[in-house]
């Protein structure tokens, strides 16, 4: 099954990460010419089933397993080399090239010290802990910050990338007690790493605004998801970067005008992994059946998800802060059999009622849902190919979602196959 791709595309999660992007990317990726990831690094997890094989990509666009498409990793993501050689490895072992993949030479490269520095935060923090997926993320970031970080093109200029190790070991030595980590054993491990990826670094920019002139479809891939955005998720429990719609442009050279249509990928219930504040979290038997059914285990680190309703409020905050021109709503399916299902149109916060997102860390933290019940539907929808196949309380449900979020549904997603989809 291929879908249509109607310009460019830009594919963006709209809750808290592990929407299904992958899936949907994966639908769409056989119609674009250019598929560009331009945020986040390792953290992500994206599976992507095709037929019998299941793949699991952390940084390479899930455009790979199509020859003629072009893979761009953008500028605006942090890279793990090791993880990054791994997969490719991995992908070319199952019989996938990886020949139409390009790095930018302005992303910025993960370091060894950066996950030690990520974890040894991480404990010290205790129960105010960000939950982080412990890959070195928010260090790699502060450094690009800072100003002081290694890029792709970096690793190709000795003396610039001794200077930069070395000044880095001292900075964050407290970080590395116990490790081991020297100038040169960092040095000559990524120095190593660096030569088998230096036919893929590229001026991605220009690739991109070449291929936009000769209107070429492009596919912008995003990573996590709009509450998990460094500006407007729920900060701090946030990754360190741009995750929302405009990162694209500001994460891969391109212009604002460049985006075209913008899909938010939403679950049918919601999910969330690390801490921070989850208004519709269930933390009972509901949650359990939600984790279990619809197989809720991180991609990158196997940790259970936490499990929820559906949440009115955060798909609102999500069409606003991405411009969303459609939702995809995947994982239909886990609700089948559910009685009855909620979907939180609003919080109250004391004797407020709130339709809309609270930016203040303490107010969302005490936000209880305000629910709506809707009957649920009995039997498997899996092999439901189009809308009028969908049971009658689906079509409310969905309706209803439509109506809450002022966002239209485009496809519909009711199984982990890409077969197991239709579009509206
Ligand atoms: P970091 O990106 O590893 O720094 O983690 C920061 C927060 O984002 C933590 O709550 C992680 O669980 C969450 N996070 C990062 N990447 C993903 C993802 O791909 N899916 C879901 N949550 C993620």
């Amino acid at each position: 099954m291929q879908v249509s791709l109607k310009g460019n595309t830009v594919i963006v999660g709209a809750q808290w990460g592990d929407e299904g992007k992958g899936k949907i990317t994966n639908l769409l990726a056989g119609n674009a010419d250019m598929v560009c990831r331009y945020a986040g690094g390792n953290n992500a997890g994206h599976t992507v089933v095709m037929g019998k094989k299941t793949f699991r990509l952390h940084q390479i666009p899930s455009g790979i397993f199509y020859p003629e498409t072009l893979c761009i990793m953008g500028s605006g993501m942090v890279i793990n080399l090791e993880s990054l050689l791994e997969e490719i490895d991995s992908l070319e072992g199952q019989g996938v090239s990886t020949e139409n993949l390009r790095i930018a030479q302005n992303a910025h490269v993960i370091m060894d010290y950066h996950i030690l520095a990520d974890r040894s935060r991480e404990d010290s923090m205790g129960k105010a802990k960000i939950g982080t997926t412990g890959r070195g993320i928010g260090p790699a970031y502060m450094d690009k910050a800072a100003r002081s970080g290694i890029r792709i093109i970096d690793l190709f200029e000795e003396d610039l990338l001794r200077g930069k190790i070395s000044y880095h070991l001292g900075e964050k030595a407290k970080f590395l007690e116990g490790s081991g980590l020297t100038v040169e054993a960092v040095f000559n491990k990524t120095r190593a790493q660096a030569e088998k990826i230096r036919s893929l670094a590229a001026d991605t920019p220009v690739i991109l605004n070449q291929a936009l002139k000769a209107g070429k479809k492009i596919l912008f891939e995003g990573a996590q998801g709009a509450l998990l955005d460094l500006d407007f998720g729920t900060y701090p429990y946030v990754t360190s970067s741009s995750a929302i719609s405009g990162g694209a442009s500001t994460g891969l050279g391109v212009p604002p005008s460049a985006l075209g249509n913008i899909i938010g990928i939403s679950k049918a219930y919601t999910t969330r992994v690390g801490s921070g504040p989850f208004p519709t979290e269930l933390l009972d038997e509901t949650g359990e059946h939600l984790r279990e059914t619809g197989h809720e285990y991180g991609t990158t680190t196997g940790r259970p998800r936490r499990c929820g309703w559906l949440d009115a409020v955060v798909l609102r905050h999500a069409a606003v802060v991405n411009g969303l021109t459609s939702l995809a709503v995947t994982k239909l399916d886990v609700l089948s059999g559910m009685h009855p299902l909620k979907i939180a149109r609003a919080y109250r916060a004391g004797a407020e009622e709130i339709s809309s997102f609270p930016y203040s860390q303490t107010a969302f933290s005490r936000c209880l849902p305000v629910y709506e019940e809707m009957p649920g539907w009995e039997g498997d929808i899996s092999s439901a190919r189009s809308w009028n196949e969908l049971p009658q309380a689906a079509r409310n449900f969905l309706n209803r979602v439509e109506e809450l979020c002022g966002v239209p549904i485009g496809i519909i997603s009711v199984g982990a196959e890409k077969d197991e989809t239709l579009i509206r």
